[in-house]
């Protein structure tokens, strides 16, 4: 019976937990045995009780819990080769033979290199005597299918990674209570939102909520920003708004790569607007709680798909990444989905905004 083990890697996100759900019973429903590997990718260098067989049972009730139960774990050992030789013997030594992991773009491709490096490891370990060859002998091909999970909704080649709309969800409700002591007293609040060097869920909350402006790293304010803000919150106070929200993405820049601060932003709403501001950085509270509908849903159809996407690999298709396009579940190329995020990443560094928004664009045309 395939062995099948399924982790979780990078920082969690809400739907991961259905995502190890669904993986874990398609695999129980195709004749397949599930294994958890606690800690993502420590759990793969330290092996023992991290890679443990997983019931059915096992997963009730995991599609509403917020976080990973699996754990997570940033792993400085995995990035080097004998962290991954060890990985190796730990798989080998469960019969493992196929992963799924569940991450952001940095643990997927980490787990690609695994997968290339693979015939490489085995042959190292048989002759360091740490495996004999008839130990490795039915397992010369590692099977890597990846799902994406984070809230920053920052992956190339598909609309929606696991978590995004859980965080905007929270992000949302959280501008609306802002909303509410905001209005009150007539105040400005620049509200901060996560997202790393992706501006999904900032664009999506100041468009969901109706805020008055938005800084975003992929398309930096053009210079003298400042008056242009100013000029658009004085139209909407004349026209009877009693409260301003501004909202700024965590990797914020201006058009020479420098961060936009909130507290810069409130410094100019006070002394050009004299607006009495106040401002809320949102934190974590954005990637704790239960899962969105939406996000369980999409983890839940993933997490089958890469169950057969598994059972359909050949060592000669590249590693498969579980997308969602327009609606559909679909199949993308693992690593051409990371060299176009990687490359949209390039055009910010190289201030050619136009270039990253083209990419964007064609990503959609496809
Ligand atoms: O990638 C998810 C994310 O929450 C980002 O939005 C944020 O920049 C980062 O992780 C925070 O990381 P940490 O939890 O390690 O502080």
């Amino acid at each position: 019976r395939k062995r099948i083990g399924v982790m979780t890697s990078g920082g969690d996100a809400p739907g991961m937990n259905a995502a190890v759900r669904a993986v874990v019973r398609m695999s129980i429903a195709k004749g397949c045995e599930p294994y958890a590997i606690f800690e993502g990718y420590e759990g793969l260098v330290k092996g023992g009780d991290l890679i443990k067989k997983m019931n059915w049972e096992d997963v009730r009730g995991w599609q509403s819990e917020g976080g990973t139960l699996i754990g997570t774990a940033r792993c400085k050992e995995f990035r080097e080769r004998p962290g991954r030789l060890a990985a190796a013997k730990n798989l080998i030594l469960s019969g493992i033979d196929a992963l799924i992991i569940c991450g952001g773009d940095g643990s997927l491709t980490g787990a690609d290199i695994f997968r290339s490096e693979w015939k490489g490891l085995l042959d190292e370990l048989v002759q360091n005597k740490e495996l004999t060859q008839a130990q490795t002998d039915q397992f010369q091909h590692l099977n890597i299918v990846g799902l994406v999970g984070s809230i920053d909704n920052d992956m190339s080649s598909t609309d929606a990674t696991i978590g995004a709309y859980s965080s905007l969800t929270r992000i949302c409700q959280s501008v609306d209570f802002i909303d509410a002591t905001a209005y009150s007293h007539s105040r400005a609040f620049v509200v901060e939102v996560m997202g790393r060097h992706c501006g999904w869920l900032a664009l999506m909350a100041g468009v969901s909520t109706g805020a008055d402006f938005v800084f975003l790293p992929e398309k930096p304010p053009a210079n003298g920003w400042e008056d242009e803000m100013c000029d658009i919150i004085r139209k909407h106070r004349a026209l009877g708004k009693r409260k301003t929200i501004v909202i700024v993405a965590e990797g914020a820049i201006d058009r020479e790569l420098n961060p936009i601060s909130a507290s810069y932003v409130k410094d100019i709403l006070v002394s050009k607007l004299r607006l009495d501001t106040r401002i809320t950085t949102l934190g974590h509270v954005q990637r704790g709680g239960t899962a969105c509908a939406y996000d369980r849903m999409l983890a839940t159809l993933q997490g089958v798909e890469a169950v057969e996407a598994v059972l359909e690999s050949t060592p000669d298709t590249p590693s498969p990444m579980i997308a969602i396009n327009e609606n559909k579940i679909t199949r993308k190329p693992l690593m051409d989905a990371v060299k176009l995020t990687q490359a949209v990443a390039a055009c910010i560094q190289n201030k050619d905004f136009d270039g990253a928004m083209s990419l964007r664009d064609a990503e959609f045309e496809e």
